[in-house]
């Protein structure tokens, strides 16, 4: 296993990223969080150290110090347990249908898997149709088109997603993969679960429209449809045939207004209803009779695509074909030509022909571009499932309904997998920026997806351990055939290097919910995840109903930049003068430097120069993150040269308790300890702690900030040595190496 390997990587990197918590991308809403007047959340703030010195070196070390009654190893020691499991051979296999899935458990409030330590010799390289599962593999589709065209398709139904050729052969998959056996229980469990819930109601949500209801009916439109193919039981296709006539207005309680059931002005709502007719209708084509074919035809061209041609000259309700990079592109596309595809051949309007020559084009002129060059989603990691859902389904569609993807899978999709799997933490996802929506049928399935179509097996292996990946898109994406760990040989560190993302993350560990992990973007702002806990978070997305919310991002006066969540001094990176960033920094990412190799003098650093990001009273301002002593501390180091004051700010969710002369604050999660301590400089910097609200001074926002509630921060210094921690020389940035730290 890769643990053995040893992996040296150089990233040298041009580094633009944006000040503050966001990328200057971001579409207006999708969907604003649920429920937030309830929401559970607290948040301590540790803005630290307001420090009034002229160009010296601050650093702090954040020293990971087990708590002696947990059971909690060290990451060395974890990679030493590792590696002597995989030192027996074994036929991957064999073993996995064994064992089944290899993710034993998730952490139930994010999700994440947890793998059973022991069992990781269970595993070969990532590789797809080895000789072992050849079996597995999919029958070659024969249809194909010699001169393919969006209008052309393919004889046989389905015809979107899911051809009768891979029905043909699931039940013996479901039989021999452990993954699809279990997905294919889960989404025929969840259908139960809707076929005794009443019909989706109508709930009109402020400025997020009907999206949740959308949402919903996709969902059921796909699981029935999925159940009925699966059993053959005609209660699915009633019941399906029941939330068909509801969202139609057609049942005994009214849906929406008359002329526009399905609300073309939030068009992505629009556009989720017509994807699930579209499943519906092609999914069941067989089953349907003529009449109800015929209904379904003209209320999805009454409601959806009627409107969706209208998008093409009407901005009010169209300004997505225009959003480049959004999410919102790629929904409402992929919902329009699902929608379409379905229809095409019994539709006599011409509306379905009209709406794919005007989807297909505009799609590969916007969301192709969702991605940046190296991955990542340009709108942050949380619309990342929402945009390559929407990508996925749309070019999966185009090609087993059509023969062709027209050029939609670039290498951008072809990496997005990667941007995803490094944005987890061990302990939850990366969350930066706007976060909250729920998610419904979007999922990270896509990665099945891109995997099957660029020949990758990493993103599916990680993909199926994810709880979301009981989907009946996954069904159809997944190729079982494939096997390995996706952690077999993938670096622990990657730097994400395109101009307008640039971050970066290191971990100890892809598989050990109790390692290390810092991960850095923006101008200096960093997570930190260590023992199962984050010790230094985001604070998320604010009421995307506020006033002004999502005003201009490009402008440093706009209205968005006065609530707390979204300014500077909400974020975990040095604030000078109590001002915010300049929005249009363009820091220079001066490089990650990482060795793989965990049990013995491994480490990863990074730094960047993000002068560019104050003003003209800040002439140098450097800053660089590393872990130490075999990846079981980190140190964040930063250079600064400035005339005014500054302060080192950091949230954190755990309870803080400073020491009596300010220089080290131990934090406390679930009696987990995290020191914190400033080596430097030795006098006149100390830790304070105060509730993560705004500056009496600072510019008052349109409307209340986000309750942080019980926050906390620190104002006075102290220091520690962990009995686990070792203290670092003192290194200057520009000598930092992968060596420069070792003790
Ligand atoms: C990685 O660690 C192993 C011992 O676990 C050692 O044999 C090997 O030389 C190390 N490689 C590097 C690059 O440090
Ligand atoms: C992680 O730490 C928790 C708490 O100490 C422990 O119960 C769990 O077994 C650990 N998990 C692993 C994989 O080491
Ligand atoms: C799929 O799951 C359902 C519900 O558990 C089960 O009845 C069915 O046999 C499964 N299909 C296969 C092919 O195993
Ligand atoms: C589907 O079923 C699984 C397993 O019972 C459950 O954990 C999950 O929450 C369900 N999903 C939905 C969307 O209800
Ligand atoms: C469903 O019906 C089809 C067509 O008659 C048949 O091929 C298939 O085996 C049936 N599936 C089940 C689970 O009964
Ligand atoms: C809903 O009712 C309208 C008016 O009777 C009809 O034109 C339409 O086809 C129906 N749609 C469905 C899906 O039943
Ligand atoms: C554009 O669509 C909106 C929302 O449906 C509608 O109110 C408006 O009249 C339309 N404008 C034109 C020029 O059709
Ligand atoms: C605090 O915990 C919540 C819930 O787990 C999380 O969403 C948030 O990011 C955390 N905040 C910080 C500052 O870590
Ligand atoms: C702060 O207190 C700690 C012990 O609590 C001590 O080790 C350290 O030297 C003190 N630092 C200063 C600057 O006095
Ligand atoms: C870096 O190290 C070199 C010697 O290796 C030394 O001459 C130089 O002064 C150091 N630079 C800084 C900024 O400390």
């Amino acid at each position: 296993m890769s643990y053995h390997s040893a992996n040296n990587q150089n990233y040298s990197t041009q580094n633009l990223a944006e000040a503050d918590g966001n990328h200057g991308y971001i579409s207006p809403l999708n969907e604003k969080p649920k429920g937030r007047s309830t929401s559970k959340w607290i948040k301590f703030g540790i803005p630290i150290a307001i420090l009034v010195i002229i160009a010296v070196v601050v650093g702090a070390v954040v020293g990971v110090k087990e708590n002696k009654k947990k059971t909690n190893s060290s990451p060395a020691a974890q990679s030493s347990a590792a590696a002597a499991a995989s030192s027996s051979s074994v036929n991957a296999a064999i073993e996995e249908l064994a064992t089944g899935k290899f993710a034993a458990a998730t952490n139930s409030l994010y999700m994440v898997p947890i793998f059973p330590q022991t069992d990781t010799a269970v595993f070969v390289s990532p590789t797809f149709a080895s000789s072992a599962k050849a079996s597995l593999t999919w029958p070659t589709d024969t249809f194909s088109a010699a001169t393919p065209a969006v209008t052309s398709v393919r004889p046989d139904r389905p015809r979107l997603i899911a051809p009768q050729y891979k029905w043909d052969v699931l039940s013996d998959h479901i039989a021999n993969d452990p993954y699809l056996s279990y997905w294919n229980e889960t989404i025929i469990g969840n259908a139960t679960t809707w076929y005794n819930d009443d019909p989706i109601q109508y709930v009109y949500d402020g400025g997020n429209g009907i999206l949740d209801p959308a949402r919903r009916f996709k969902q059921r439109a796909k699981a029935f449809s999925y159940a009925y193919r699966m059993t053959n039981d005609t209660k699915w296709v009633n019941r399906l045939w029941t939330e068909i006539q509801n969202v139609a207005g057609n049942y005994t309680v009214s849906f929406g207004p008359d002329f526009d059931k399905w609300d073309s002005i939030h068009f992505l709502d629009t556009a989720e209803f017509s994807a699930g007719y579209g499943i519906a209708y092609d999914w069941l084509y067989d089953v349907w009779t003529p009449d109800q074919r015929e209904s379904m035809r003209f209320t999805l061209i009454e409601y959806g695509l009627s409107f969706g041609i209208q998008a093409s000259t009407n901005g009010s309700i169209g300004w997505w074909r225009t959003d480049t990079t959004g999410n919102w592109n790629c929904v409402c596309n992929g919902g329009l030509t699902l929608a379409a595809l379905a229809i095409l051949g019994d539709d006599t309007t011409g509306t379905a022909a009209q709406i794919l020559s005007l989807t297909v084009p505009n799609a590969l002129a916007n969301c192709a571009a969702g991605p940046t060059d190296d991955g990542t989603w340009s709108e942050t990691m949380d619309y990342w499932y929402f945009g390559t859902t929407g990508y996925a389904e749309m070019t999966s569609a185009l090609i087993t309904a059509t023969g062709s993807d027209y050029g939609m899978l670039n290498s951008a999709y072809q990496l997005t997998g990667y941007s995803h799997m490094y944005g987890w933490g061990l302990t939850q996802l990366f969350a930066v920026g706007d976060t909250g929506p729920n998610k419904f049928s979007s999922t990270a399935n896509g990665m099945f997806f891109f995997s099957s179509q660029f020949n990758d097996p990493i993103p599916a292996l990680y993909q199926r351990e994810q709880a979301d990946a009981a989907d009946p898109w996954s069904m159809f994406w997944y190729d079982a055939s494939v096997q390995g760990a996706f952690w077999d040989g993938l670096p622990l560190d990657r730097a994400f290097d395109n101009e307008i993302d640039q971050w970066v993350s290191m971990r100890s560990t892809w598989t050990n919910i109790n390692g290390t992990r810092i991960m850095t973007f923006d101008c200096g702002d960093f997570v930190i995840d260590a023992m199962g806990h984050r010790w230094a978070g985001e604070l998320g997305d604010g009421d995307y109903n506020a006033h002004s919310y999502f005003s201009q991002r490009q402008h440093r006066s706009s209205a968005r930049w006065y609530y707390y969540r979204k300014m500077t001094e909400g974020q975990n990176t040095i604030l000078v003068n109590k001002e915010n960033q300049n929005v249009l920094a363009a820091p220079k990412n001066l490089g990650l430097r990482t060795v793989y190799n965990v049990s013995s003098g491994s480490t990863a650093y990074w730094y960047a120069d993000i002068t560019s990001a104050y003003f003209s009273d800040t002439s140098s301002l450097h800053r660089g993150m590393r872990f130490i002593n075999d990846r079981t501390q980190f140190l964040v180091q930063d250079e600064i040269t400035t005339t005014s004051p500054f302060m080192w700010r950091m949230h954190t969710n755990a309870t803080v308790d400073i020491s009596s002369n300010g220089t080290a604050a131990t934090l406390t999660i679930d009696g987990d300890e995290m020191i914190v301590s400033i080596l430097s400089p030795s006098s006149g910097a100390t830790f304070t702690k105060s509730d993560a609200v705004r500056f009496d001074s600072d510019p008052i926002p349109p409307e209340a900030d986000q309750p942080n509630d019980g926050v906390t921060v620190l104002f006075s210094p102290q220091w520690n040595d962990g009995t686990d921690s070792v203290t670092p020389p003192s290194v200057d940035l520009a000598n930092w190496s992968l060596t420069s730290h070792n003790t």
